[in-house]
């Protein structure tokens, strides 16, 4: 699998450029996905540089590992960002000298339907980066209670339709638990013109994926 096709980094060259100042640098990606950034971070640093790469993704170890196993200044571990101080303290590694966040989700995520992530094809509600983790995005649909799954639409998809979404969502589930990606792209399409639906469901699918993985609680602890 080449890397473009794995995720495409966004901003690289600019990203890159303000980041990587000192040559000699310790330098941290916390979403190293597949490792675009880190390519050419490393790529910018000299032996006496080093470069240290999280994801709490599997997929996205491996295949970052494999992309940048010709550079021997690279630490990588698989850990969400908000365990950033750990890592840099058990490597003795503080202060460093920049940290890159790119939030979100990689293109190999999106693209492999069984993860969930994704509203165009079926999937089981999953939407986890690390798959060790015990809250999936079945668990949000089928159990929080209509305020909670209204706060998250409003508060991590912005989106207007969220009291017609969670109703829908609510009305289904009394009969039987919505199972799958498409099931759940169905019950909100009935909420929005469809002419909106796209937008809408990009919306819908991202809130519940920033709750099912807490990203906006970790990247606080992350940042702080
Ligand atoms: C947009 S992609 C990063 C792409 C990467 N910059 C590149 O060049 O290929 C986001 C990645 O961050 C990971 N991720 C998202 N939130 C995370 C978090 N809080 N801690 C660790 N990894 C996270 C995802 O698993 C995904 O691989």
């Amino acid at each position: 699998m080449d890397s473009d096709f794995f995720h495409r980094p966004v901003l690289l060259h600019t990203a890159v450029d303000y980041l990587v100042t000192d040559p000699n640098g310790v330098y941290v990606d916390c979403n190293l996905g597949g490792g675009g950034h880190a390519k050419e971070i490393l790529k910018r640093i000299n032996a006496n540089g080093l470069f240290v790469g999280l994801d709490a993704d599997a997929q996205a170890i491996a295949f970052a590992e494999d992309t940048l196993s010709g550079y021997s200044n690279k630490i990588i571990r698989r850990v969400f960002s908000n365990q950033l101080d750990v890592v840099l303290l058990q490597e003795g590694l503080l202060p460093v000298h920049g940290v890159l966040f790119d939030l979100g989700i990689s293109s190999f995520q999106v693209d492999s339907p069984k993860r969930g992530f994704s509203f165009q094809e079926e999937g089981p509600l999953d939407m986890r980066f690390d798959a060790s983790q015990k809250l999936t995005a079945r668990e949000v649909v089928n159990e929080y209670s209509p305020a909670e799954l209204g706060r998250i639409l409003r508060e991590y998809g912005e989106e207007k339709h969220w009291k017609l979404i969670v109703r829908n969502i609510v009305n289904e589930r009394t009969g039987a638990p919505i199972e799958n990606t498409a099931q759940l792209a169905e019950i909100v399409s009935r909420a929005v013109p469809a002419k909106q639906l796209n937008k809408t469901l990009a919306r819908v699918f991202q809130a519940i994926r920033i709750e099912v993985n807490g990203e906006l609680e970790r990247l606080k602890v992350s940042l702080e």
